[in-house]
């Protein structure tokens, strides 16, 4: 494997790791807040996060690269309100799929294009992701500060994230 892909896919096992203790730290943040649905909708990201973080390690392994299991960074703890916490979903989403797009560019430039196949699954589950995190961010700008809302947006919150997957 090119070296500076392995390189790219190794930052890129950080970035997922990173968003999954990220998503863990927010989803114990809602927990503590007694907003289960949002609690569980994060850890269940976190989940998410996790595996495709091990997506990645498993592949560099399968191509004979070296992988480094990285260092993180402290995730964000403490939250002022539920907008800031899906600002921070989206924000992360986003900064990952910069990161994936860098990586497929690279692909290109290295005509690596087995990576550039592997990377096709990432491309599609940010999309969704991102969208997802769009759609949520919208519902809770509607709602303002209004508590009944976020009762009822911590109630169906599964709901609409599973309705969101689907469409
Ligand atoms: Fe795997 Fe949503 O970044």
């Amino acid at each position: 494997m090119n070296s500076s892909i392995e390189q790219l896919l190794n930052n890129q096992i950080k970035y997922e790791a990173q968003a999954s203790i990220q998503y863990l730290a927010m989803a114990s943040w809602a927990d503590a807040q007694g907003y289960n649905g949002v609690a569980d909708f994060f850890y269940s990201q976190s989940e998410e996060e996790r595996l495709h973080m091990t997506k990645l390690v498993k592949f560099v392994n399968e191509r004979s690269g070296k992988v480094l299991i990285p260092a993180l960074e402290e995730p964000k703890h403490d939250f002022e309100s539920l907008n800031e916490l899906f600002e921070k979903f989206l924000n992360s989403e986003i900064y990952v799929t910069e990161q994936i797009s860098h990586v497929i560019y690279e692909c290109l430039q290295n005509k690596d294009y087995n990576v550039h196949n592997f990377m096709q699954w990432y491309v599609t589950e940010q999309l969704e992701e991102e969208a997802m995190a769009r759609t949520l961010l919208d519902k809770l700008n509607i709602i303002g500060n209004d508590k009944s809302g976020h009762y009822l947006f911590d109630r169906d919150i599964n709901v609409i994230a599973a309705k969101q997957s689907n469409e």
